[in-house]
């Protein structure tokens, strides 16, 4: 696992971007807890750290469709999956999975 930040680095209004590896990813606070993801949709590739979060559900901006953080499923697509990684907390470190879970 690898750190990518720090808790208090942490809001609920908006998502950490850090890197991981060459990959950018999305560091979201849901529920008190740190759930990482991919920086695009997986539908068109929008900018999910633009989309609106609401609950466990993150809507993209760009067509609209939403994403539940914390199973990856779409609700327009079934077959479409948001791409997360385990994430873990040390202290106040986020640790990430350098592969998609
Ligand atoms: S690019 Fe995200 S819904 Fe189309």
């Amino acid at each position: 696992m690898m750190k990518v930040g720090e808790m208090s680095e942490l809001s609920a209004e908006k998502p950490l971007r850090v890197s991981l590896g060459s990959e950018k990813i999305l560091i979201f606070l849901v529920n008190g807890a740190p759930v990482a993801t991919a920086a695009r949709c997986p539908h068109a590739h929008g900018p999910l750290h633009q989309g609106e979060l609401c609950g466990t559900v993150l809507t993209c901006p760009w067509h609209g469709w939403s994403f539940d953080l914390v199973t990856g499923e779409c609700e327009e697509d079934p077959d479409l999956l948001l791409q997360r990684y385990d994430v873990k907390v040390d202290g106040n470190d986020i640790l990430v999975s350098q592969v998609p879970a």
